[in-house]
C-alpha cells in the first residue's frame, strides 16, 4: 500500500484546474446502460471509483474503454442483469445501475451496497421510488431483486429522516425515462451532479423537467439515443483546493470551478475571512493574516455540503477560537477527528456534533486515511502542519481525487507518494 508524505508550512502558490466532477461521473456512466447505442463522456477524472464503474459495466457485457479524460460506452449486447457483491461493496455508488436496467430490461438483481465507515447508508428510499413506478420489490441474499412487468410513472415523495437522497433521485430518474407515462418526484436531490444526470438523460431523448429543484417531472419515452456529453467540473474537490490555499496562507487560483455551485461554502469561507474573488474562468484565493472561527452545519444542497465537512474542519483546527460543527447528513462522519487531534488539534465529538478549539498549529505526524473526504482533511492539515506528516492507506484519496498529489506540487506543496 502506498503512503502520503507532507512536509508543511509552506503558503501554495499558482494556478490548479478542477477535474471533473466524481459523483456525477459515476451516475452518468450508469445512465449508458439505457441505450444500446454508443455514449461518450468527456472530462473523465481518472479515478478508482471511475475504474470499479467501468469493471461493473463490462460485468454486464457493456463495452467501455477509458482513454484521455473520455469514457465510450455501449450497451449493446448485455449479458447479466447482476451486479455482483464483489463489485457493489467496494463503492456504494454502484447501486445506481439498478434504475436503468429495470427501465431498460424491466428486471434487475443489484446487491446491497452495505454501509461504509461514514454510515449506515440505507437504500429505502431508492426501494420507495421503484415501487412507485410499479416494480417488485424482493430483498433475496443480500440483493435488490427487481422486476416490472410494466414500469408506468408514478408519484412519489423521496425525501427521508436525513433530508432528500442523491443517488434515490438518480435512480429513480433512470427508471422513469423509460416508463409509460408521468412521474413526479417530490422531495427530489437538488444537487448539481443530480441536474448533471438529467441533462444528460434529456441529450438522450429523455424528457425531463425541474431537475435542481425539489420537484422533478419525467414524461416517460419508448427509446433513448446514444449522445457525447462533458462532466461539470468537481465542486468538492474545487473546495478542497480552496481550502488548500486558505489554511497555507497561499495565494492561488482555482481554474475550471463554478462558483454558483460552491455557494454555501465560499459564504462560509468569507465569514471566517477568506479572501476569494472571481477571476477570469475561476476563484482566486488571497492570504489573509487571521481567520475568525465559524460554525457548519451540513444540510442537503444548496446548503453547506457534508463532503466539504471533514476538510472545513481542518480550516478550523489552525483558527484560533471555538467553533460548533453539526453534521444532518451522516451523523456519524467524524473518523478524521481522531486523526487531526493526533496532529495536536483539540476537536472533542458530542454525537452529532463537534467542538474544535482552533490552535495557532499543528504538528506532523504519521496519520491513517479512513475515507474519501476525511483523507483530504489530512492532507490539507498536513499542509499546514510543522513537520512530516505521513497519511497511509492513501488509496482512499485516490477514489476521489485526480493526481491530488501533482496539483499539490504544482502550488509549491512540498508532497510525495511513497510505499508503506
Ligand atoms: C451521494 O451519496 C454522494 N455520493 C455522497 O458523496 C454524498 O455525501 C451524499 O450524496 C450526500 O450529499 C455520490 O454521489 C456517488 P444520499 P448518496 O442518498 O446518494 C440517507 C463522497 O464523499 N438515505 O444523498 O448515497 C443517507 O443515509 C460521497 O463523494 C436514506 O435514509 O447519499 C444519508 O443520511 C460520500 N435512505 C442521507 O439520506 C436512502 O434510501 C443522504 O444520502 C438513501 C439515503
Amino acid at each position: 500500500m502506498e503512503k502520503l508524505v507532507i512536509e508543511g508550512g509552506i503558503p501554495l502558490k499558482g494556478t490548479v484546474t478542477v477535474s471533473g466532477a466524481k459523483n456525477s461521473v459515476l451516475p452518468l456512466l450508469a445512465a449508458c446502460l439505457l441505450t444500446n447505442e454508443r455514449c461518450r463522456i468527456k472530462n473523465v477524472p481518472n479515478l478508482r471509483d471511475v475504474s470499479t464503474m467501468i469493471k461493473i459495466l463490462r460485468s454486464l457485457g457493456a463495452s467501455a474503454e477509458f482513454s484521455n479524460g473520455e469514457v465510450t460506452v455501449e450497451a449493446k449486447n448485455l449479458k447479466s442483469h447482476t451486479a455482483d457483491y464483489k463489485l457493489v461493496s467496494t463503492m456504494r455508488a454502484s447501486f445506481c445501475v439498478l434504475g436503468p436496467l429495470l427501465g431498460r430490461f424491466r428486471k434487475a438483481k443489484v446487491s446491497l451496497p452495505g454501509g461504509c465507515i461514514i454510515g449506515v447508508r440505507p437504500v429505502d428510499l431508492h426501494i420507495k421510488g421503484i415501487q412507485a413506478l410499479g416494480a417488485k420489490v424482493d430483498i433475496q441474499g443480500g440483493y435488490v431483486v427487481v422486476e416490472a412487468k410494466h414500469l408506468s410513472g408514478g408519484n412519489m415523495y423521496l425525501g427521508g429522516a436525513f433530508g432528500s437522497s442523491v443517488l434515490a433521485t438518480d435512480n429513480v430518474m433512470m427508471a422513469a425515462v423509460l416508463a409509460k407515462g408521468k412521474t413526479v418526484i417530490e422531495s427530489a436531490a437538488c444537487e448539481p451532479e443530480v441536474v448533471d444526470l438529467a441533462n444528460f438523460l434529456n441529450k438522450m431523448g429523455a424528457k425531463i423537467r425541474g431537475q435542481g429543484t425539489p420537484c422533478i417531472e419525467i414524461e416517460g419515452v419508448r427509446h433513448l439515443h446514444g449522445t457525447d456529453y462533458q462532466v461539470i467540473p468537481d465542486r468538492i474537490e474545487a473546495g478542497t483546493l480552496v481550502l488548500a490555499a486558505a489554511i497555507t496562507k497561499g495565494d492561488c487560483v482555482i481554474k475550471g470551478a463554478f462558483k454558483e455551485h460552491l455557494a454555501a461554502v465560499l459564504d462560509k469561507l468569507s465569514d471566517c475571512g477568506v479572501r476569494i474573488e472571481d477571476v477570469d474562468g475561476g476563484l482566486r484565493v488571497r492570504p489573509r493574516k487571521s481567520l475568525k472561527p465559524v460554525n457548519v452545519t451540513t444540510l442537503p444542497y444548496p446548503c453547506f455540503p457534508t463532503d466539504m465537512q471533514a476538510q472545513m474542519m481542518s480550516l478550523m483546527s489552525v483558527t484560533p477560537g471555538v467553533s460548533v460543527f453539526t453534521e444532518k447528513i451522516y451523523p456519524d462522519r467524524f473518523m478524521h477527528v481522531a486523526e487531526l487531534n493526533r496532529m495536536g488539534a483539540n476537536i472533542m465529538r458530542e454525537g452529532p456534533h463537534a467542538i474544535i478549539e482552533g490552535k495557532k498549529l499543528l504538528s506532523g505526524a504519521p496519520v491513517m486515511a479512513s475515507d474519501l473526504r476525511a483523507s483530504a482533511a489530512l492532507v490539507l492539515a498536513g499542509l499546514v502542519a510543522k513537520g512530516r506528516t505521513e497519511i497511509s492507506r492513501i488509496y482512499h484519496l485516490d477514489r476521489g481525487y485526480e493526481n491530488m498529489e501533482l496539483k499539490l506540487q504544482k502550488l509549491g506543496a512540498r508532497v510525495w507518494r511513497d510505499r508503506e
